[in-house]
């Protein structure tokens, strides 16, 4: 099976890119920082919330690429912890939209077999937002395709502190004096648990920096920074961002290329 047989190529760009990539080396989980709304519509002397329209239509392309190309998990960054800083306006346009989205497209998630899950402080959403989000991951709670996490009211370290409290909380019910914590404890109380590590992390918009996003889990993700604003990030742009990757060599602290220690000293 190759790419361009699961995707239909809207050029020629795409096309070269389609034949290019390896299905048996995608990553196993790509996570989004997608950034570069505001600076797209500022570009246009259009409002701010006309940039997240876009973003969201991209988001859906997204969506759909990773899903065609059977990606099995794909996060996105939608609202950090510290975005709360924004304009009262811009917050409940965003949240109004999220809520927009899920309304139009949760049919279609739920057909193609998409399991929605969240990942964040969902006890501090407004409680539409969080009702509309509990029913959609009820529905496509049995959906055994791509995992879609969108990552809403999320802070990194907050998950971490989370996961901490889960597990003395854990202790202390069980009176395990003698429990010590080792990683697997750690990624198992993370809101990311069962899901694997991301292999691929995407960043718009140029911006050098992590943002409080998935801190524990990208400590091994190849990074993949391009210029192009959210808005601007066309499939094509995803596919070179997938291809890319699998031009990378991942060495884990090896020397890489079947030369660790065992192999050929
Ligand atoms: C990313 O775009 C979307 C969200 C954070 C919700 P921004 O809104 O951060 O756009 P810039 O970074 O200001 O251009
Ligand atoms: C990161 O983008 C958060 C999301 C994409 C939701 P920001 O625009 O909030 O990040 P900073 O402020 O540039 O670090
Ligand atoms: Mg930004």
């Amino acid at each position: 099976m190759k790419a361009i047989e699961l995707i239909k190529p809207a050029g020629r760009g795409e096309a070269s890119l389609l034949e290019e990539i390896d299905l048996n080396r995608l990553p196993r989980h790509v996570a989004i920082i997608m950034d570069g709304n505001g600076r797209w519509a500022q570009k246009r002397h259009l409002p701010r919330i006309a940039g997240h329209r876009v973003g969201v239509k991209i988001a859906r392309q997204a969506i759909e690429t990773c899903a065609r190309l059977k990606i099995p998990a794909l996060t996105l960054y939608a609202f950090s912890l510290e975005n709360w800083r924004r304009p009262q306006a811009e917050v409940d346009f965003l949240m109004r939209l999220l809520r927009e989205y899920l309304k139009k497209e949760l049919p279609s998630i739920n057909k193609n077999n998409i399991r929605l899950l969240m990942i964040g402080r969902m006890e501090q959403l407004p409680e539409g937002v969080r009702k509309d989000i509990e029913a959609a991951m009820r529905l496509t709670s049995k959906n055994t395709g791509m995992k879609l996490v969108v990552a809403l009211n999320y802070g990194g370290r907050a998950e971490l502190v989370d996961a901490f409290n889960a597990i003395l909380d854990r202790v202390r019910l069980n009176g395990l004096l003698a429990f010590r914590a080792d990683e697997e404890t750690i990624s198992q109380n993370l809101y990311t648990a069962g899901l694997p590590d991301p292999d691929l992390l995407i960043r718009t918009s140029g911006e050098m920096r992590v943002s409080n996003f998935l801190l524990w889990q990208i400590a091994y993700a190849e990074l993949y920074i391009t210029d192009a604003l959210w808005p601007d990030f066309s499939r094509e742009k995803l596919l070179e961002a997938l291809l890319n990757y699998q031009q990378r060599e991942r060495r884990y602290g090896g020397l890489g290329n079947g030369r660790e220690r065992g192999k050929s000293d």
